[in-house]
């Protein structure tokens, strides 16, 4: 089944620390597959395993020319700060501006369990730190104004209950 069902706001999949991965086996390549191919379908930028209901420290990151595979990964320096606007998967349709870092260095396995550090600024940064957010239990609304998010959420929870 390599597309999977992506969960939603106020799926509580979405709010726990996700675990750490130990085991580089089939079951995380299968997962990875699964998991770029449920990115492209949603036309996503990026996807982190508990959005599809895995609690695993997971995410994929696809822009342009780049594919970035994020395995146990950890933010070790971050810079600057700039404001875009931000949307999420697990929130269709909704979109509001979002103070990231401008720059970010994160050191992460790959799919094999290679350690790699990569430095990302702008755009990659952004979906970087949005991603681990994920990993963390966090959403992009949490990032915003209480008044905006309490509005936002209602909004969400409204959709799901009808
Ligand atoms: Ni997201």
């Amino acid at each position: 089944m390599p597309v999977r069902t992506i969960r939603e706001y106020p799926d509580p999949v979405l709010r726990g620390r996700a675990e750490d991965v130990t085991d580089f086996g089939e079951e995380l390549q299968s997962l990875l597959e699964d998991m770029w191919e449920t990115v492209e379908r949603y036309d996503g930028v990026g996807l982190a395993a508990p959005q599809i209901g895995v609690n695993l420290r997971v995410a994929v990151i696809g822009w342009k020319d780049r594919k970035i595979v994020l395995v146990n990964p950890v933010v070790v320096e971050y810079e600057g700060e700039e404001i875009l606007e931000e949307g999420c998967l697990s929130a269709p349709g909704f979109y509001e501006k979002v103070a990231r870092p401008e720059r970010v260095v994160v050191e992460a396995l790959d799919e094999k369990g290679q350690a790699f550090r990569t430095e990302e600024k702008g755009f990659l940064a952004r979906a970087l730190m949005h991603e681990i957010d994920h990993l963390e239990g966090r959403l992009f609304f949490d990032r915003i104004s209480p008044l905006k998010r309490k509005f936002l959420k209602r909004k969400l929870e409204k959709r799901v209950e009808k």
